[in-house]
């Protein structure tokens, strides 16, 4: 057999998952579209230089026809059900980018599309793949903390300096538009790795948009929280967002019936570990060490190495490794990491009312929610768009010169 040949929708964030394709003893990068043209031809002179020939399409419907058995989904955020539903359709793998889906209808249909097609699809929420989180999961799933009670994850991270760079001064850019809350996976994604655990129950709350987003173009609350419910009862706290702290942080903590491990948030990569002795508040074990990865590939890769596993677990999951699919993250996993997201918001339009998590699992449940639409984007809500400002004081509309502005630091190559 050759190898197979993955293409990639979307050259910004799709170029990490490029680089580990390019010479890859498995795997080939057969096609990539980008329908910014400079964006698309600085990736094909990548793969040039390396001596590699890949396809280049600037839209999307001629990428799908070109000869692949597997597509990375690196475009837009709330776009990757819609295209990655056309593309399990077709008969091909899918590894999509962060977040599954806009809305809960595209949930119900994308694990539907997964389900029909027999297809592989993984999530790449690399942020369970860190050397600290997976080995959160090693252990809580051995049992070295017992059962879970409370968990808190955070992704704070402060993007006003690279603002013109990931949004180009569009204003209806997905990241000047999606909810506080829509961003959750990095934050609650890893407790919900590491525990097995489903959502059940959401409540949202959102903090001001500060200044110094709405002088980018942003218009939702700057940070968002979502307290999740997990099915056993134990409590999530997940927070992200930009708040005023360098370097940002990435940091989970997961308490159990016996003990607690969290990661270090000043020093990246330490896992500290308690375990209670048979008396209660007695230490049995105190440990602060820095885990080893699962596979040496994936020291040099981006995030903290967890950008190496989804790419990795992608391919040999096609490839039939059980270990592969035991450890990649599935579409049932992808919906419940990211529909919580979508109802904190609808809880924060609701002063905060705690509201039921769905099993999408479930064909019963997918047919409550095969119509809802509901989300902050216009193009994916239909008749149920919720505006992100909704909650925010100032609810000003916010003037051409603002992204005219962004859109000349853009191409000036100038911070925000
Ligand atoms: N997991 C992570 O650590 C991480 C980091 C950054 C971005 N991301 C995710 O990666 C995805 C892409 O983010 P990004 O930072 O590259 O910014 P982005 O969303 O602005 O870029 C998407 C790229 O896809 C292209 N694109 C979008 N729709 C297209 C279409 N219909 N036809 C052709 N080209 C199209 C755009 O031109 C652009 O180059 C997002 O889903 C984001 O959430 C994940």
């Amino acid at each position: 057999m050759g190898k197979l040949k993955i293409g990639v929708f979307g050259a910004g964030r799709g170029m990490s998952m490029i680089h580990q394709l390019l010479g890859h003893p498995d795997a080939c990068v057969a096609a990539i579209c980008d329908k910014h043209r400079p964006t698309l031809d600085n990736a094909g002179k990548t793969a040039e230089d390396v001596g590699e020939t890949v396809e280049l399409y600037e839209n999307f419907e001629d990428f799908i026809q070109a000869d692949m058995d597997a597509v990375v989904l690196a475009n837009y955020a709330h776009e990757h059900a819609k295209y990655g539903i056309r593309l399990l359709n077709s008969g091909r793998h899918i590894m999509s980018e962060v977040l599954a889906c806009a809305n809960l209808a595209e949930a119900a249909a994308l694990i539907e599309a997964v389900e029909k097609s027999g297809k592989i699809y993984n999530y790449a929420e690399n942020y369970c793949f860190f050397n600290t989180t997976f080995e959160m999961r090693q252990r809580y799933q051995r049992g070295d903390i017992g059962e879970f009670t409370y968990g808190e994850g955070e992704y704070i991270h402060d993007c006003s300096s690279i603002w013109p760079q990931i949004t180009y001064g569009e204003r209806d850019h997905w990241r000047n538009n999606t909810q506080s809350t829509f961003y959750c996976t990095h934050s609650l994604g890893p407790l919900l790795y590491s525990t097995g655990l489903r959502p059940v129950k959401v409540q949202g709350c959102e903090g001001r948009r500060g200044e110094f987003m709405k002088n980018l173009g942003a218009r939702a609350g700057s940070f968002g929280i979502e307290m999740v419910t997990l099915e056993n009862g134990g409590i999530c706290k997940s927070i992200h967002g930009g708040l005023k702290r360098e370097p940002g942080s990435i940091n989970y903590q997961l308490y159990g019936t016996k003990g607690c491990m969290e990661t270090d948030r000043w020093n990246g990569g330490h896992l500290h570990f308690y375990r209670e002795s048979d008396r209660n508040c007695i230490p049995g074990e105190i440990l602060d060490y820095v885990p080893e990865f699962t596979n040496k590939d994936a020291a040099a890769a981006g995030h903290g190495g967890g950008d190496f596993f989804t790419t990795h677990y992608f391919i040999r999951s096609i490839l039939g490794d059980e270990e592969a699919k035991k450890n990649a993250i599935n579409v049932y996993q992808a919906v419940d990491m990211t529909i919580p997201g979508i109802l904190a918001f609808r809880s924060i339009l609701q002063g905060g009312d705690a509201i039921e998590v769905p099993n999408l699992r479930l064909p019963e449940e997918r047919d409550k929610y095969r119509n809802d639409t509901f989300c902050t984007i216009k193009s994916s809500a239909g008749d149920m768009w919720a505006d992100p400002m909704s909650m925010q004081p100032d609810k000003e509309p916010t003037p051409d010169e603002v992204y005219e502005e962004v859109r000349r630091r853009w191409l000036a190559g100038e911070p925000g």
